[in-house]
């Protein structure tokens, strides 16, 4: 990577990963585009373009008025807000990876794209989820994973388009909050910890998924996209994990710290079915056989981190 153009880069992933880009590549190499635009550092800190994602040919003309050889396509709608829009869901997530993935092949550069925890389903084995196994996943968003993974590859093998792709677990950070996903909780529950000393969870006692603090995810972002090609025997997606843990384990970690910390239960139907639908836990061995991956934070260190930084916030 050396020119690298980002889609949705204002939101969850994309305000942290456009600033880590702009460190390691270069302010001018990193061209932020978004639907709209704000004061962040990411919008403000290097070359900022409006781009529509669902607008193909704005897309491209960016793209190659940027000479970009790598183009990170992050803009999508998260799985609750999908469930609640199924149409415009798919519209937005398939049609602007279709044209990205369009981009990437026009200009002949490299493409990342997230997947997620959401592209299993039901039928798929729920403790440690393997890397090859079964996607039947009954949420739009999970749809859109999956047939996201499959365009990818698609795009490798039909046009050689140098497509790569995690299997995100839920991100959690003290930067930007997430906004409609079902692993939102993990964020959330910090920042109420921090301001009133209790949360009410929507996502039920007993509900495992799998979690990441968000410097290694955006390590692993780098990390894989400067691998060797030649190692990679995956592509469309790489399962990633961090830890995995159910809501009264993040509360138990949090009393470490502030110890009046209280957590009560208001289950919302809808992400609770949707939870259940995702891993409790997933094998991340072939990322770390094929690309090195490693991730630094667990929940302890991840906690004791978020807390000190949204108390400064
Ligand atoms: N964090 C995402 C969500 O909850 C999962 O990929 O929608």
């Amino acid at each position: 990577m050396k020119r690298i153009m980002i889609t949705g880069a204002l939101g969850q992933i994309g305000s942290e990963l456009t600033v880590k880009l702009r460190e390691i590549y270069g302010a001018d190499q990193v061209i932020a585009t978004d639907i709209r635009k704000n004061e962040t550092e990411a919008a403000l800190s290097g070359p900022f373009e409006m781009v529509d994602v669902t607008d193909a040919r704005t897309m491209l003309e960016v793209a190659k008025k940027y000479n970009v050889d790598s183009v990170i396509h992050m803009a999508a709608l998260l799985s609750a807000t999908a469930e609640a829009n199924p149409v415009f869901a798919w519209n937005l997530n398939m049609g602007g990876l279709m044209n990205a993935l369009e981009t990437a092949r026009e200009l002949k550069a490299q493409f990342f794209t997230p997947s997620s925890i959401g592209a299993f389903g039901p039928s798929t084995p729920k403790d440690r989820t393997p890397q090859d196994t079964i996607h039947r996943p009954t949420t739009m968003y999970g749809v859109n994973k999956v047939a996201g993974e499959l365009l990818s590859d698609y795009y490798f093998h039909k046009f050689g388009v140098d497509t790569r792709g995690l299997r995100f677990p839920g991100l959690i950070s003290y930067v930007t909050p997430p906004g409609g996903g079902t692993t939102d909780y993990a964020v959330e529950i910090y920042y109420e910890a921090v301001k009133n000393g209790k949360y009410t969870s929507y996502i039920d006692k007993g509900t495992y998924m799998d979690m990441m603090y968000m410097p290694d995810a955006l390590d692993a972002i780098v990390q894989l996209m400067e691998a060797d090609p030649s190692k990679l025997k995956h592509r469309n997606s790489f399962n990633v994990t961090a830890m995995s843990f159910e809501p009264e384990q993040i509360a138990a970690e949090i009393r470490k710290h502030i110890p009046h910390f209280e957590i009560s239960y208001k289950v919302d139907p809808i992400r609770q079915s949707i939870a259940d639908s995702w891993p409790n836990s997933i094998d991340d061995s072939a990322a770390v056989e094929e690309w090195g991956f490693k991730a630094n934070f667990d929940l302890g260190k991840m906690t004791e981190n978020m807390l000190d930084k949204l108390k400064q916030k």
